[in-house]
């Protein structure tokens, strides 16, 4: 079976969801986002504030080619992955990308409660929330599926997307 990828903007529910998936399917849930804590032995906001976005993505890059070599995997990305073609192209190349989605404020609500994200971290996050879902709109399009996720529980996600992947032709 090929690797399934979760990714989707911040709050859209990759993590719940992988859970619930890897739990269904039985398979290894492989969190890029913690990979990179676990390797820096810092935080996502430590990374940002020491070294800046650039250099995050850098080290987000390379996780993910390391990570994508893995076979029978679930992965979930962290949102800004899919910004790099080269990521999208290292996800593709094992995997069936699937990209979460949600309207801004359930992404406002959802995220409220943690301080872990620093894009978020502005005076006005709805405002900030619209602006990058906006410009990263045609970046989630390359996914190889859409789900929304408005008004549903990760496990009923979970279900949906393992009935699009045995549907599909991938
Ligand atoms: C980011 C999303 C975060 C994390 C970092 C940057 C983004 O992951 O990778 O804060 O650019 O959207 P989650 O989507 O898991 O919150």
């Amino acid at each position: 079976m090929r690797n399934i990828v979760l990714t989707g903007f911040m709050g859209t529910g990759k993590t719940e969801v992988g859970r619930e998936l890897a739990r269904l399917l039985a398979m290894k849930l492989i969190d890029i986002d913690t990979e990179i804590v676990k390797s820096a032995k810092m935080s996502i906001n430590q990374i940002f504030e020491r070294f800046g976005e650039e250099k995050f993505r850098e080290i987000e890059t390379e996780m993910i080619e390391k990570v994508s070599r893995e076979k029978n995997v679930l992965i979930s990305t962290g949102g800004g992955a899919v910004l790099k073609q080269v990521n999208m192209d290292a996800l593709k190349r094992t995997g069936t990308v699937i990209c979460l989605m949600a309207m801004p404020e359930t992404i406002l609500q959802r995220t409220s409660g943690n301080s872990e994200r620093p894009l978020l971290k502005v005076g006005n996050p709805l405002e900030k929330i619209n602006e990058l879902l906006c410009f990263r709109q045609p970046f989630y399009e390359k996914a190889d599926m859409m789900i929304n996720t408005d008004n549903k529980t990760p496990l009923q996600i979970a279900e949906e997307i393992i009935a699009k992947i045995r549907n599909a032709q991938f």
